[in-house]
Order: C-alpha cells, then structure tokens, then sequence
C-alpha cells in the first residue's frame, strides 16, 4: 500500500513531522494513538493506569489491522512502542514506506522532560529510562523501516525533504517495475 509511516521513539518528532508532511504532500495524517484515544474516550495515562499497557498494545495492534483494511496513501504516525510486535512490523511493511526518525536520547530528553502525557517516562531518572528503553528499541526500529532518518542536528524542513525525496525514489522505481 502507498501509506508513509513515521516510527521512532518518543518525542523524535513524529507528530509534528507527520501534520507538516500533510500538508505539503497534501495527504491526510493519522496518529494511531488518537486513533485509540478517540475509540476509547480517553487518554493514553488512563488506559494505561486502569487496563495496563498489554491491553493498550492489543489496542494499538487492532489499530493498525484496521488501517490495513482503509488507509492508502495516507501518513501515518505511531507511537514509540508499536513497532515492538513483530507482527506490527509486519503490518507496517504490508502498509506502505516506513521511515525512522532516530534521534539521541539527549535530544528526546530535551523534547519530552516537561511532558506528564506519557506513562513510561514517568517517575525516577528520566534520562536513565530513555537511554535504557532507546537501547532496548533501536533495533526494531531498524527492523521495522525502509529509511533510517537522523533527524538530531536538522530542521523540519530538511527532514521533510528527505521523506518527500525517498517517497519520489520509491514512486520512480515503482512505475519502472510496470
Ligand atoms: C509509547 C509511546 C507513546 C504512546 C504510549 C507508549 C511507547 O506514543 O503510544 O505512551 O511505548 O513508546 P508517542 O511515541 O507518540 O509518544
């Protein structure tokens, strides 16, 4: 499918990537996390403080098997631990074109430390936790994408540069396979 799909962890942009990416491409964003929040009428802290994070992983699992049954040509954002599940990775490829947006994790440390929203980051020493949780994850996300971006030292546009140049590469060989 011709979906572009952000993944990466949290705080490395992929939200706002993924509304400026929207309109430049002119393509709708989705965000599997409002997805879920819209579904259950209510936020991600409360699903997770009254049913858990398994239950919030079937959540994002079930999510993503109904956007392969929709979604095309769309942008799709993720949240930071979906690309975890091997079949999610799975269903990421079936999707469409899957993107990293790697970043350090001084740089997410910078982005999220104000942030309350997010459950895992919660409590203690939330440098430590992310370079724990970032090691743990960085190769699945490697594994899930088709373009590893690093997206510390650049601007937004830069980025989106590079999306909207392998999107095009990928269209070019697409049509030449005809
Ligand atoms: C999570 C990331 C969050 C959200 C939930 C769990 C994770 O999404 O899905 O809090 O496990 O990394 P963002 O990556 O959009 O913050």
């Amino acid at each position: 499918m011709g979906n572009i799909i952000l993944i990466g962890f949290m705080g490395c942009g992929k939200t706002t990537v993924g509304l400026r990416l929207s309109y430049r491409l002119r393509r709708t964003v989705i965000d599997t996390d409002k997805e879920i929040e819209k579904e259950e009428q209510r936020t991600i802290s409360e699903i997770f403080a009254t049913d858990g994070e398994a239950y919030f992983r079937d959540r994002e699992t079930a999510c993503l098997r109904k956007l392969t049954e929709s979604a095309d040509n769309q942008i799709i954002s993720v949240g930071g631990g979906l690309p975890l599940r091997e079949e999610n990775r799975e269903l990421l490829h079936k999707l469409g074109q899957v993107f990293y947006l790697r970043a350090t994790g001084e740089t997410i440390y910078e982005r999220v430390k104000e942030d309350t929203t997010r459950p895992l980051l919660q409590g203690g020493d939330p440098l430590a936790k992310i370079g724990k949780l970032l090691k743990e994850r960085d190769p699945y996300y490697n594994a899930a994408a088709d373009v590893v971006i690093n997206v510390d030292d650049k601007s937004f546009d830069q980025i989106l540069d590079e999306i909207e140049g392998k999107v095009n590469e990928r269209e070019e060989n697409r049509k030449m396979e005809e």
